[in-house]
């Protein structure tokens, strides 16, 4: 399988505990417009704040060219049952080195909190390395500590923190560099403790 050239819209469906990951949808506007009210998720994706109906279409066709150009892999992650859409997690292959790929993901508030995004990223991660990736990188500002949660929880490695790495909004931003290889367990990385604060892993925090 060579993950760049997947047609996400004719498969897969991955299965990921209660929920499965699915190409994007034009009947998932609503989740669009809900991400799209969400500060914290404009603010480091590509979804535009105050979407209209037109613009979530818009920006639903966009995932659909991002995987036609190679860019990336943009899973919608829905409930398995109902099927609605509940929140983003994707592959990017752009901008990183042969056989490796960055993960982001989101959930609007009104889905947080119920380990979706973690099921997502344990789901994932087996199918990434089976289509090939050697190394999935995921970067997390310090403050984001719901986002450290799900990287450890699915079972990603604290690196190192990257100082004004990236840009976010108009200010250079500082990202913690998490890593996961396939030979990595899938269980929830373990930190190994010391001072928690921005620049060092955060402990076990009782797991
Ligand atoms: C990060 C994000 C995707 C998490 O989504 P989610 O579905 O709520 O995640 P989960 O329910 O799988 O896990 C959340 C974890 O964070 C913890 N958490 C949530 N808010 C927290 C906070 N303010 N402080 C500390 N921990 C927090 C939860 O307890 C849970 O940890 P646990 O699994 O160890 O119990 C969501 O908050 C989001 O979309 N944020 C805005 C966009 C973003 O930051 N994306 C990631 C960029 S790197």
């Amino acid at each position: 399988m060579d993950l760049r050239t997947v047609d996400l819209r004719a498969g897969p469906r991955l299965d990921a505990d209660g929920c499965v990951l699915r190409a994007f949808r034009d009947d998932d506007v609503p989740l669009v417009l809900a991400a799209s009210a969400d500060p914290s998720i404009t603010r480091v994706t590509t979804v535009p704040p105050c979407a209209d109906e037109y613009a979530a279409r818009t920006w639903i066709r966009l995932q659909h060219a991002r995987v036609v150009d190679g860019v990336g892999l943009p899973f919608a992650i829905a409930d398995a049952v109902t099927d609605e859409a509940l929140g983003q997690v994707g592959l990017w292959f752009s901008g990183v080195g042969a056989g490796r790929a960055r993960v982001g993901y989101w959930v609007p508030a009104a889905h947080r909190g119920r380990g979706i995004t973690r099921r997502a990223l344990r789901a994932l991660c087996p199918w990434a390395f089976e289509g090939g990736v050697e190394r999935l990188e995921l970067y997390v500002e310090p403050h984001n500590l719901a986002s450290h949660h799900v990287a450890e929880g699915a079972g990603f490695h604290w690196e190192g923190l990257l100082r004004a790495w990236e840009t976010v909004g108009a200010q250079r931003r500082d990202m913690v560099m998490y890593s996961r290889l396939p030979s990595d367990p899938a269980t929830p990385w373990r930190a190994t403790p010391r001072a928690s604060n921005a620049s060092g892993p955060s402990p076990a925090r009782g797991r």
